[in-house]
């Protein structure tokens, strides 16, 4: 049913964590995969991994924290891989901060990464996808955008309005054949959340989730792939929460 034989995807933020997973799945499943991250390092360990399990991956480094950079990002990749096919709209800055100790700058920059980014990203993937070809976009919610906690003024109401990007995108470029929809995960260990973890925390989670674990970041690819993959032909403006059940039950 999945197969990405003959498409070509940008992953951005696919350096670590969710994003890298995800490259990582949509390559062994035939995807030209552009590994997009912030520093070459990253970007290269990514790609590097990809090749050696046999898929095709091409680095684009580039912050896509800005409008330049993830347009940069996609005409990068189109130039390269001759089209492009998939967007997944990963890549993400957090900072968790308690509503006087929010500041501008740290704002900004997730504002910049976590939202902006992915209506530019849009903007720019919807110039190139091909109509005939259709396009998948699968945005990187999360479960903080439907369920709130402390400390995530910022992070939940971005997670929010990328639930909406969602929709409104998908209404309006329905007519081109490009799907978008959006993964609601709940806390998964990467190196992004590996300090705003601990065990007592974990063990909350675990106990208010009916598939009794934490999720890790082959579940989200899987989800992920799955909506970016032509086995949701007839799927768009979702949000598929990937959180053991999580969001939709209680004890
Ligand atoms: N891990 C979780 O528990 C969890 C839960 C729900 C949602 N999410 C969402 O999943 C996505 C990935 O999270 P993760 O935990 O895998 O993150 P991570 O921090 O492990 O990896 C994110 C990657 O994005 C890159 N990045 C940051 N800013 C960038 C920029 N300006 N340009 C390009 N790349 C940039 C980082 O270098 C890093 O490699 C994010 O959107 C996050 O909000 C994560």
């Amino acid at each position: 049913m999945i197969s990405f034989d003959g498409k070509v995807a940008l992953i951005t933020g696919a350096g670590h964590g969710i994003g890298k997973a995800t490259a990582k799945l949509m390559a062994a499943h035939g995807a030209i995969v552009g590994v997009n991250d912030l520093k070459q390092e990253f970007v290269d360990e990514a790609v590097a991994e990809i090749a050696s399990a046999g898929g095709k991956a091409i680095g684009v480094v580039q912050n896509v924290g800005t409008r330049e950079g993830i347009r940069a990002a996609v005409s990068s990749l189109h130039e390269q891989a001759g089209r492009l096919d998939i967007l997944v709209n990963n890549a993400a800055w957090v900072r968790y901060q308690s509503i006087p100790d929010i500041q501008p700058e740290t704002m900004e920059r997730m504002l910049d990464v976590g939202f902006k980014s992915v209506i530019w990203g849009i903007q720019a993937a919807a110039e190139v996808m091909d109509p005939e070809r259709g396009g998948a976009i699968v945005n990187v919610a999360s479960l903080a955008g439907f369920r709130s906690a402390v400390n995530s003024l910022v992070y939940s109401g971005i997670k929010s309005g990328v639930m909406g990007i969602t929709r409104a995108a998908a209404a309006e470029l329905g007519t081109r054949n490009i799907r978008v929809n959006a993964v609601g995960p709940s806390a998964v260990p990467t190196e992004g959340t590996e300090k705003h973890r601990n065990a007592e925390r974990d063990a909350k989670r675990i106990a208010a989730t009916p598939l009794g674990r934490l999720g890790n970041v082959d579940d989200i690819a899987k989800a992920i792939c799955v909506l970016a993959s032509d086995a949701s032909s007839f799927v768009t403006a979702q949000v598929l929460y990937v959180d053991g059940g999580a969001s939709r039950t209680s004890f």
